[in-house]
């Protein structure tokens, strides 16, 4: 256990892969929501070095917590958690009331709901719940909010005192948090114009110790920066989704293509791998809050308004795809690879693969569904769906599969095998994850999303 070593005192500690020697001294931080983010850093802030409370109030979360146990899948967590509880670096809290910490990390979900509005209800409880209590804590969101929020929060007095109040984004990718939080690319620390000087001096030695660039900036400023990262990536992959369709009705592979243009170093080749569609609890709602920001100041956001359009096209149009090659799915029976809204987590959020189980269920197909990680909230979230524990199961007798999920997994299953379970050999892959060549000579009619169908193409030169 690392205990009371002096102001300054240099202090190793291991966290996904990493070495931080930790600036500063230990700090007490409470940590409240222990949700990805939330317990991420939780687990993160232990490992170097600090005291740290995480806060969750969820009964079930709690106890499963305070076993070591994380209640999602994301990659080394467990492990990490257990080593915090073990050295004592981190206790698990049923309120933040009983914290005493003098840094407290907001973590709490801010959903929003299908018009776009964010609920800042948990945020709100938590200030609320801290309240105007001496010693002053200094409060640092990390929680996602639309800009302007934070100004409201001091009018409508849910903050008690504005010179001790930070936003610090996060730009965790789950699947990669730990890793993520260990070598963040930038630190963005958002403080008010009545900043107490020595508060932000803690906040900016807190999260020094990563050695990335930090910008200072206005509260605002602090929340624009975190809604528009997240839309620009949003906007390429819907790019990358909209120039792949444009590729299968040219008779061009969407492959060759993105890397000629990614290649430009103004463009960049990462966040252009294309999809079916992206998901997720960052992507899609950041696209809707920053063209709600803009509409409630009178500004029509037409590029991220007709991003967010777009994902729900080129998902609509992949499954109209599959209905076309199977000349309907009523009544087929198909497997769905893949439920997770990406690999490496359970997470369904937003997630395109259950957007198509539930397509394809309301159009009548038998839904056969395997993934590593997802199929117990997948099979909550889709009634009828049919979840199976390998994905050999969900293959048995079916008239096609669809890789929904790119999983490692289903690249390297043994495809041979799989073929002679199958009741036909066809493969419509929305991630792109497996070699046509391969695939064509194995028996499978193999079709992907970003290149023509085997059907010709419908408009020819
Ligand atoms: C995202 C941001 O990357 C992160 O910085 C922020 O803090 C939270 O939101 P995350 O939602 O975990 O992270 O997932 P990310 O890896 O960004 O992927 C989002 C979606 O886009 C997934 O559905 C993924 O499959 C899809 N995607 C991503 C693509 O389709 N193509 C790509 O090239 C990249």
């Amino acid at each position: 256990m690392i205990r009371d070593e002096g102001p300054g005192s240099p202090l190793p500690a291991t966290l996904g892969g990493m070495q931080h020697p930790r600036s500063g001294p230990r700090r007490s931080i409470a940590v409240v929501g222990a949700g990805y983010v939330g317990l991420v850093s939780a687990v993160g802030f232990a490992a170097l070095g600090h005291a740290v409370e995480l806060v969750e109030t969820d009964p079930d979360r709690l106890r499963a917590l305070r076993s070591g146990q994380v209640p999602f899948t994301e990659r080394g967590v467990e492990e990490a958690l257990t080593a915090a509880l073990a050295s004592g670096d981190l206790t698990v809290l049923d309120r933040a009331s009983r914290t005493e910490s003098e840094i407290i990390l907001i973590c709490v979900g801010t959903p929003i709901d299908d018009l776009g509005y964010a609920d800042m209800s948990a945020v709100e409880a938590v200030l609320a719940e801290i309240g105007p209590r001496e010693p002053r804590p200094i409060t640092v969101i990390r929680s996602t909010m639309p800009v302007g929020t934070s100004q409201r929060l001091f009018r409508d007095g849910g903050v008690a005192d504005g010179s001790r109040f930070f936003i610090v984004p996060e730009f965790l990718r789950q699947g990669s948090a730990l890793a993520d939080f260990n070598s963040p690319n930038r630190v963005v620390i958002g403080r008010s114009r009545s900043v107490d000087p020595d508060a932000e001096a803690v906040v900016a030695e807190l999260f020094a110790v990563f050695g990335a660039p930090m910008r200072l900036v206005t509260l605002e400023e602090a929340e624009l920066i975190k809604n528009g990262a997240n839309a620009f990536l949003a906007l390429k992959i819907s790019f990358a989704n909209e120039m792949a369709g444009l590729a299968e009705r040219s008779g061009a592979d969407i492959g060759p293509v993105l890397d000629g243009i990614g290649l430009d170093p103004r463009i960049g080749a990462t966040y252009l791998q294309p999809s079916f569609g992206f998901g997720g609890s960052c992507l899609p709602k950041e696209l809707q809050t920053i063209a709600l920001s803009g509409r409630e100041r009178g500004l029509e956001m037409h590029v991220t308004s007709a991003a967010a359009e777009a994902n729900l096209a080129h998902q609509r149009l992949f499954a109209e795809r599959i209905d076309t090659l199977l000349g309907g799915v009523a009544g087929r029976s198909i497997a769905l690879l893949g439920l997770a809204f990406k690999a490496g987590t359970d997470d369904i959020r937003s997630s395109p693969a259950v957007g198509l189980a539930r397509w394809l269920r309301a159009h009548d197909a038998d839904v056969h569904a395997f993934d590593p990680a997802a199929g117990g909230r997948a099979s909550r979230a889709v009634p009828g769906l049919i979840v199976h524990d390998s994905a050999f199961a969900a293959l048995a007798g079916v008239d096609a599969a669809v890789i929904a999920t790119e999983w490692p997994e289903f690249k390297e299953m043994d495809w041979a095998s799989a073929r002679r379970l199958m009741a036909s050999p066809h493969v419509i892959d929305g991630r792109r994850l497996l070699d046509p060549a391969t695939m064509q000579a194995l028996g499978y009619t193999y079709e992907r999303v970003g290149s023509p169908s085997s059907e010709p193409a419908r408009s020819t030169p």
